[in-house]
């Protein structure tokens, strides 16, 4: 290999502590309208109220550019993971509080992002949302056109989705509002003492 890694003078901590916070990554993962990007939105409008510096990588935006070569083949959303992840670590770095929101249905890659960061830097959201309810809600009118047969691979229907083993954080979208929701992520972040505000 002709690179060599290039040493910066500074570097995350530096980075970070010049904006006052502990950078993060909050990993959501879920169905296709279980309510990531909703919920990873409120999440960032409360978390900027407190002063925090922040970006969400959200799924759907990326495909419009980073990720616009990718379809949804497992290679592909692995492929798709693995940019984000990468994405989000460089942000990281940047020391930021970063929210990742992306269905990310397979356990190995949401398994590698956690791997590129150090323990205590990861956390992840399952935005447990059931298929039912997922296909009831149709925001997008996504599933009702998958079930007519006109999207392929489409998950949870003819592509799979694994659900998390042990979610530092586990959202029910059915049982309780989005407010509810960010600010259990809020409570959930000052108890780990990342951020020190109130929700
Ligand atoms: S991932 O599986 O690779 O993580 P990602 O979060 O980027 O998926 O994109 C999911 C979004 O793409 C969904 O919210 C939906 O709007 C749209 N979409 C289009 N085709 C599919 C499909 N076959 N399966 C799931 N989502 C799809």
């Amino acid at each position: 290999m002709n690179i060599r890694r290039t040493v910066l003078t500074l570097g995350k901590r530096a980075r970070a502590e010049l904006k006052g916070q502990r950078p993060l990554i909050l990993w959501m993962t879920g169905l296709s309208g279980a309510g990531k990007s909703t919920i990873a939105d409120r999440v960032e409008d409360k978390l900027w109220r407190c002063g925090h510096h922040t970006m969400v990588l959200d799924g759907d935006n990326l495909r419009f550019g980073l990720n616009k070569d990718l379809a949804f083949t497992d290679s592909d959303r692995v492929e798709n993971i693995r940019r984000t992840a990468e994405v989000a670590r460089l942000m990281l770095d940047a020391g930021l509080i970063v929210i990742c929101s992306l269905i990310s249905p397979f356990r190995r890659e949401r398994t590698l992002a956690r791997q590129l960061v150090g323990a205590d830097e990861f956390l992840e959201v399952f935005v447990d949302t059931p298929l039912d309810e997922c296909i009831r809600r149709d925001p997008k009118g996504l599933y009702a056109r998958a079930i007519a047969g006109e999207i392929p691979n489409f998950t949870g229907l003819s592509s799979p989705y694994e659900p998390p083993d042990a979610p530092e954080i586990h959202l029910h979208t059915a049982v309780h509002d989005v407010d509810t929701l960010a600010d259990h992520v809020l409570g959930e972040l000052r108890r780990r003492g990342v951020i020190a505000c109130l929700p």
